[in-house]
């Protein structure tokens, strides 16, 4: 018999369905979790019924699962639950393991090293998911972990994440690592690794590298997710998935603070992917009483290649991140509630496009500037009016003013308001940019509190940018935090906030809690900012957040559950930003992904690129404006007029709709992306050229996801395709040499 979410079912595999499931077969002691398209399975095995792991994969059902764990019971000869190679779904350390351990612990007498035994397991529902809990129970110390799974009903994403909890009548526990899940991949000949690396204006480079015998580390120990790596990982067996076929397991982790992600190849040949909380500095005292909520690891199981991988994590994201339906907090990564759907909503509001004028003004913003920019932006159809940096006082440029957030009446006289106003009636809503976690020292906050930023005794305060962290884990900065940003939510009209963090940590000493587990900033302080986030979504509901860290410094999925979109990379050059937004389409939907259209040469790179082209590249996600708009002549701003009317016809299909990636710059000279609607309805395409070689191939781009017996009508060109036309052929490519660009934009007829 086996137990199908409280019902007893007959003693036969219990497969598929409309709706995911969770199961626990008596005899054969597994727990299966089935999902639309994979399956997880778990077997309790042994007398201590430890949960080992058992299939992540295709669609199987409980006999096949007890068939493979027996068969790896079989070959494991000396079969206790902590011996070397047995693959635990939760690693503790201790006995004979030599692998990456999920979970270090030191015991008040000196003892290091866990025995768990299967203390209880339950299943809960919670509208469209359910919930599997395995509580482990140490054998001989009042230490208890408990391990999450949770399944829904429209995705293969299975979301993972633990809590440890050390009892009232418990001894204080010092837990040395505490990762949220480890992932077994099955047996196969040998592993690809792909991963999204980057740096300051180069983010989400996709690399990719044969997974052999040695480890790999993909980390950030800057305090914030970083540029440096995605928490994102994709493999696939023996390199051989492409963008439409084959198999490949990922995996995204929910923290955006230091972060840890560790693959490896056990010596028998098991490979493992574990992660969570980076260990590095950060032991944390576990007192009695006390528990730890872990943040949630995220893993996908797909069978349509690298872009069927990609297609369910944008629909994960946009069903259960960005718009997420209320559902309880599984861990601190998820809040509890859906900040960003109104209940009405069935996927995440679309985005406007909105201007700002960093690029173009820099610190110099002042009203009647801001007020010429608004009106030049309005008349090209912009939706949303963003102030950047440099509208508080003492800001003239990087090395004062932040902490004193208070409007400069030197730029601003009668305040923000009015300028607000005339935005209002120029019909685009109003953001302000702001950068609460960080002050300079030429500020009057640092002035009446130098003990708020992190830092160590002894030790130099290291400056970037001028500028200090605010130590976030203490209670009262936090409240600053909140009261300051509420304060001006409270006094002005504002519809968005652009929240930046433009520096990772250094010195992450709390002097006060020395000798009390000052370490824990390095989580607690990402747990503050997620409660302040929240707490502002509460206290402001219709006030929408951008999360901005120095460009695409602080992506993950835990900041995506508290914000709408984020700053995807201060590299605004339209040929780089091809590269960086491919990698972010790896892990991440178009509709989070904001891209600006900015001035030729570029700022950064002094590329010159054609107007077209830069709009076509940023309108292939959410679309901004960041050029000087009055140093573009009358016929740019009537050409970008008719470009952003253009986006907007197509915004619902882009910024909602299924992304393929038809071809690649660095394969194929060229790159081009397609975009389905939701209902099949409408296709938008489009591609982008580098510096080509003469007669470079390809000359036309097969489309995806096509209708063989249907007609097609190109809306700009009137122009109708065959169905089967498309699929065989394809679109003819734009023929000039280099940095040409098209975007097209088909309707279905029937
Ligand atoms: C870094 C951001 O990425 C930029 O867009 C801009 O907001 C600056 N900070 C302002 O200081």
């Amino acid at each position: 018999m086996s137990i199908l979410w409280g019902r007893v079912c007959t003693d036969r595999d219990v497969m598929g369905g409309t709706m995911s499931t969770i199961s626990y077969h008596e005899k054969r002691n597994t727990w299966l979790l089935e999902m639309p398209t994979s399956s997880y399975a778990i077997a309790l095995t042994g007398e201590l019924r430890v949960p080992r792991h058992v299939h992540w994969g295709c669609p199987i059902g409980h006999e096949t699962a007890a068939a493979i764990a027996a068969s790896e019971l079989r070959q494991n000869v000396e079969h206790i639950a902590w011996a070397e190679e047995d693959r635990l779904e939760c690693v503790g350390w201790g006995g004979r393991r030599y692998d990456e351990p999920t979970v270090k612990v030191d015991f008040a007498d000196g003892t290091r090293g866990i025995e768990w035994h299967l203390a209880h397991d339950e299943v809960t529902r919670d509208g469209d998911s359910m919930t599997l809990m395995l509580a482990l129970q140490d054998r001989a110390y009042p230490l208890r972990v408990e391990l999450f799974y949770r399944i829904f009903d429209d995705t293969d994403v299975l979301e993972r994440w633990a809590r440890l909890i050390v009892p009232d009548h418990g001894a204080a526990v010092v837990v040395r690592r505490a990762f949220s899940a480890n992932w077994w991949l099955p047996e196969r000949g040998s592993w690809r690794l792909s991963f999204l690396h980057g740096g300051w204006g180069n983010e989400t480079q996709l690399e990719r590298r044969a997974f052999g015998s040695d480890k790999h580390v993909l980390e950030s120990r800057r305090g914030t997710t970083s540029h440096q790596f995605q928490p994102f990982f994709a493999l696939d067996a023996d390199g051989t998935a492409t963008e439409d076929h084959g198999e490949v397991w990922s995996g995204q982790l929910a923290w955006s603070g230091a972060w840890k992600i560790i693959g490896e190849q056990t010596a028998g040949g098991h490979v493992h992917v574990v992660g969570g909380w980076n260990d590095f500095d950060s032991p944390i005292v576990l007192a009695p009483g006390d528990e730890l909520a872990l943040p949630v690891f995220t893993g996908l199981y797909c069978q349509g290649g690298f872009g069927g991988m990609s297609r369910a994590w944008h629909d994960y994201e946009l069903n259960h991140v960005l718009a997420r339906p209320g559902r309880t907090q599984p861990s601190p990564s998820f809040p509890a509630r859906c900040h960003n759907r109104a209940a009405s909503e069935s996927l995440p509001r679309l985005r406007p496009v909105l201007y700002n004028s960093w690029e173009a003004t820099a610190f110099a913003v002042d009203e009647q500037g801001q007020r010429k920019l608004a009106e030049l932006a309005a008349q090209m159809g912009v939706e949303l009016f963003v102030v950047d940096d440099g509208w508080f006082v003492g800001r003239r440029d990087d090395r004062a003013g932040l902490g004193d957030w208070h409007v400069d009446a030197e730029k601003f006289p009668r305040g923000l308001t009015p300028l607000i106003e005339h935005v209002n009636q120029l019909n685009m809503g109003f953001g302000l940019w702001i950068e609460p976690e960080m002050v300079n020292p030429n500020s009057d906050l640092y002035r009446a509190h130098p003990d708020w930023v992190f830092h160590f005794a002894n030790r130099a305060r290291t400056e970037k940018r001028n500028q200090l962290v605010l130590n976030l884990a203490r209670d009262d900065v936090a409240e600053w935090v909140f009261q300051t940003v509420d304060g001006l939510l409270s006094s002005h009209p504002i519809d968005f906030v652009k929240w930046d963090m433009n520096r990772h940590f250094s010195e992450p000493g709390w002097p006060e809690q020395s000798g009390a587990n000052p370490e824990r900033a390095w989580t607690a302080y990402v747990e503050n900012l997620y409660d302040i986030l929240d707490r502002l979504h509460d206290a402001h509901p219709t006030v929408d957040f951008e999360s901005c860290s120095g460009g695409g410094g602080r992506v993950d999925l835990g900041i995506l559950s508290r914000t709408r979109q984020v700053w995807t990379s201060d590299n605004t050059d339209a040929f780089d930003r091809i590269a960086i937004q491919k990698g972010f389409s790896y892990a991440h939907a178009p509709l989070a992904m904001m891209a600006w259209v900015t001035d030729s040469p570029n700022p950064l790179t002094r590329r010159e690129l054609p107007l077209a082209y830069r709009f076509h590249v940023a309108m292939a996600g959410s679309l901004g404006i960041g050029g000087n708009l009055s140093e573009w002549t009358a016929a740019e701003r009537e050409e970008a007029r008719q470009l952003v009317g253009r986006y907007k016809q197509i915004r619902p299909i882009v910024q909602h709709g299924r992304l393929f990636r038809l071809l690649d710059l660095a394969r194929d000279d060229l790159a081009a992306v397609q975009y389905v609607a939701r209902d099949d309805s409408a296709i938008v395409v489009f591609a982008w050229s580098g510096a080509r070689h003469y007669r470079t191939r390809p000359g036309w781009v097969q489309l995806q996801a096509i209708d063989p017996t249907a007609s097609y009508r190109d809306r700009e060109t009137g122009m109708v395709h065959a169905g089967a036309t498309l699929q065989a052929l394809g679109l003819p490519l734009p023929a000039s040499l280099s940095f040409a660009s098209m975007c097209v934009h088909l309707e279905r007829l029937g």
